[in-house]
């Protein structure tokens, strides 16, 4: 069976989901920023805080590499995964792209007391919300299924991937 590769921005769902599709099917569920921080032994906040996004950026591309060779497995990416081209193309090998999308105003709702996500540490986080989701707009649309995620529940929201995964 091929991979399910859950991408998307902060707060749009994907660990929660991936993670009960994963008890709902038996497949095996991986989460790139876990693997980098256990590779890595350092949050991603204190990667970012001590090494800067670049870097970040570089141990995200060497995970999604070895991940992508996965078969049977939920891929949960980092939301800033389909910035990169190679990324994208390197994941799609065995899998097929599921994107969760939420609004800005959602994801605000869902992060607001969440202090996990450096990017979102700022003076103005639902204004800076919008704005990366806005650069962003290009890079999620490289998918092979987009789902809506503002009115559904995580359940609902695994339930139509599983109706994805019974079409494929
Ligand atoms: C990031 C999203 C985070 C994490 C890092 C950067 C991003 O993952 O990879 O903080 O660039 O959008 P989640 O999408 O799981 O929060």
């Amino acid at each position: 069976m091929v991979n399910i590769i859950l991408t998307g921005f902060m707060g749009a769902g994907k660990s929660s989901v991936g993670k009960i599709l994963a008890k709902k099917t038996g497949m095996d569920v991986v989460d790139t920023d876990d693997v980098i921080e256990g590779e890595a032994g350092m949050s991603i906040s204190f990667i970012f805080k001590r090494h800067g996004e670049e870097h970040f950026r570089e141990l995200e591309k060497k995970v999604v590499e070895k991940v992508s060779n996965l078969e049977n497995s939920i891929i949960i990416t980092g939301g800033g995964v389909v910035l990169d081209k190679e990324n994208m193309t390197a994941l799609r090998k065995n899998g097929t792209i599921v994107y969760l999308h939420a609004e800005p105003d959602t994801v605000y709702e869902r992060l607001k007391d969440d202090a996990a996500r450096p990017l979102l540490k700022v003076t103005h986080p639902n204004r800076e919300i919008k704005r990366i989701l806005n650069s962003r707009e290009p890079f999620y649309k490289d998918h092979d299924h987009q789902i809506d995620t503002d009115d559904l529940t995580i359940d609902q929201v695994a339930d139509r991937i599983l109706d994805i995964l019974k079409s494929t």
